[in-house]
């Protein structure tokens, strides 16, 4: 990873950590050349390895000792990996990870095919495991993640889209990777049904929080620091929350303007839309929403017994609401 500072939910599982690096620096390998080539472009480029960070996290606090959950934080990474270049594409992103898209640089099919690869390598290794429970999780929940974003591309342009709408598609999207990683590190290790259930919910919650501090960020945040462009999701016609809620409850003109914003898809009015966003207290609303659902996050940790992990899990909460990138 290119960070040099480890944030402090990383550091109780420093060990664990390094192997997952080494397992996914191994598990890459393809003997056709583009798809090492792109899968390790993206996969060296880093990110926050929040998911695998989950899978080790909830493991540790639900008391394993054994060494599938190494695997299994290489397996969600690929899986998230694997959206990440699909979703690229989709979205005509060109900025990730501080690093030109791979779709930016070697073109729309490259970058779909290296993803199914990362998703079927993904599913080779779940098969390893020899866990039908695991894979039973993980196959629903990638299943999920594709109806999720199918359910927001059909949205795309529409200023009609609700709130509730809203909040299925990023459970679907995002969330549901997360609660992924952190009931099956449950599961694995042999947690109770109430625990187990408790770490679904912690993940599911905290999903959720992250996904709204993204769309919250895609207009307030600061672009060297995201790696990520600004605006992506205005200039695709997106209806994130801080649109939906400025189309309810903004000022008349405000309104129009949103509504344009999204029908047109681009950034041509992206200033005053900011405005708008931010005069009708919509970015305040997204963040309350991001802390009520970070604190639900946080209140479901209360199943498990108090270690050096579930403070991880705490802080990581924090995190999720008070990122910058
Ligand atoms: C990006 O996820 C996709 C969303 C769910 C918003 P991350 O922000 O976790 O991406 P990386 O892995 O750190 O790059
Ligand atoms: C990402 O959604 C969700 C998935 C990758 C499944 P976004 O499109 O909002 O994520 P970014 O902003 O591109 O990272
Ligand atoms: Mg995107
Ligand atoms: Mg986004």
């Amino acid at each position: 990873m290119p960070d040099t500072k480890q944030p402090s939910f990383q550091v109780v599982v420093l060990d664990d950590f390094e192997r997952v690096n080494t397992c996914i620096r191994e598990r890459l390998h393809s003997d056709v050349s583009l798809v090492s080539k792109i899968s390790s472009y993206i996969i060296q480029s880093g990110g926050k390895r929040l998911r695998p960070l989950l899978v080790l996290l909830t493991a540790r606090a639900c008391g394993y000792k054994g060494v599938d959950h190494i695997p299994l934080a290489a397996i969600i990474e690929f899986l998230h990996t694997a959206t990440l270049l699909h979703d690229d594409v989709v979205d005509k992103s060109d900025l990730r990870r501080g690093r030109d898209t791979a779709n930016a640089l070697w073109g729309n099919a490259p970058s779909v095919l290296v993803g199914d690869f990362l998703y079927s390598r993904a599913f080779q290794m779940m098969v390893k495991l020899e866990n039908f429970q695991l894979l039973k999780i993980l196959a629903d929940a990638t299943n999920v993640i594709a109806e999720g974003e199918v359910m927001q591309l059909m949205n795309v342009h529409n200023a009609n889209v609700t709130q509730a709408h809203y909040m299925d598609v990023i459970r679907c999207k995002t969330a549901k990777l997360f609660e992924a990683s952190t009931y099956t590190a449950s599961v694995l290790a042999c947690a109770d049904k109430t625990t187990e259930n408790a770490m679904a919910e912690y993940g599911n919650c905290l999903g959720i929080a992250f996904q709204l501090v993204d769309d919250l960020l895609d207009y307030t945040g600061d672009s060297e620091a995201m790696g990520k462009n600004l605006g992506d999701d205005l200039a695709e016609g997106k209806p994130t929350l801080p649109l939906i809620y400025t189309i309810a409850n903004g000022k008349p003109e405000h309104k129009a303007l949103v509504r344009q914003g999204i029908q047109k898809g681009s950034l041509e009015s992206i200033s005053a839309i900011v405005e708008a966003v931010r005069d009708c207290g919509a970015l305040d609303y997204t963040a309350k929403k991001a802390q009520y659902y970070a604190s639900k996050a946080a209140d479901a940790l209360k199943a498990l017994p108090a270690s050096e992990y579930r403070e991880a899990m705490e802080d990581l909460a924090r995190f999720a609401i008070e990122r910058t990138h």
